[in-house]
């Protein structure tokens, strides 16, 4: 089988985009935005995950957003789908390979401040691998000791405070706790989280974010916060109301990821 790089290139010769995008459950109308779009399918490349949530199609899309070349990753496997942390290895990989220097990661969380509530969007400022798991188990030389002193770039933190102004959209800032699901967390579980200092819950983004350090590249993170954690708000959570809420809000993300990259 041909390796990914060279099946990419292929499809869309001399393509050489600089900012990887990876979206997350039900922030798929980004791509609606994407200039001249190349729609590669996962299937077609070796080593890309086969995601199987809803809200994730799994599609490589190369074009350009605000006049930028970007590659946006369509869909993600989540270390609940097969129980393996380094599932997006593959595609962080390959976006490096192909040039990127800068990862954008999406998800949706769930909210465990007051301002943190359904509808916000959070920048990433931290994380806390409360899942306990690396997607850099069994590498074997030296760099895989990544430093994560600051794994989202402080310049991109404040390019995406600036484009946040600029776009008119409201962004908090919030350290984001990673569970493993993908069975939501209990209170207890949110309550043991936000003594710890988290200010998101979501079960994506860390094993890319510490893959993406890995292979050099600069990364950025935005939570959409669909719900309250587990206890906090009234009622229960499902799947079905994190995509609605997703959508809902998809399109203030889709805004403020375009004047980020307009910038960069
Ligand atoms: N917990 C974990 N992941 C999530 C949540 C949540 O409350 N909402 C959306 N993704």
């Amino acid at each position: 089988m041909k390796t990914a790089i060279a099946q990419i290139r292929r499809l869309a010769p001399g393509f050489a985009p600089r900012i990887g995008i990876v979206l997350g459950s039900g922030l798929a109308g980004l791509v609606e935005r994407i200039a001249d779009p190349i729609a590669i399918p996962y299937s077609k490349l070796a080593g890309f995950p086969r995601p199987t949530v809803s809200g994730h199609s799994g599609t490589l899309v190369l074009g350009r957003v605000a006049g930028k070349p970007v590659a946006v990753l369509q869909g993600r496997e989540h270390y609940y789908e097969r129980g393996r942390a380094d599932a997006m290895k593959a595609p962080v990989r390959a976006l490096r390979a192909l040039g990127c220097e800068i990862l954008l990661l999406t998800n949706s969380a769930g909210g465990l401040r007051p301002w943190a509530k359904p509808g916000a969007i959070a920048m990433v400022t931290d994380h806390i691998a409360w899942a306990g798991l690396s997607p850099l188990i069994g590498e074997r030389d030296d760099a895989r000791f990544v430093d994560q002193t600051a794994v989202y770039d402080p310049e991109l933190r404040r390019r995406l405070k600036a484009a946040a102004r600029q776009a008119g959209v409201r962004l908090v800032d919030g350290i984001y706790a990673w569970f493993p699901g993908p069975q939501f967390e209990t209170p207890a579980e949110i309550r043991a989280a936000r003594l710890l200092g988290a200010d998101l819950a979501g079960m994506s983004t860390v094993a890319e974010a510490i893959l993406a350090r890995h292979c050099g590249l600069r990364v950025a993170a935005l939570s959409l916060v669909t719900n309250f954690g587990a206890g906090i708000g009234k009622g229960t959570l499902s799947h079905a109301e994190t995509l609605a809420a997703a959508r809902r809000g998809s399109s203030a993300v889709a805004r403020l990821v375009e004047t980020f990259v307009a910038g960069l």
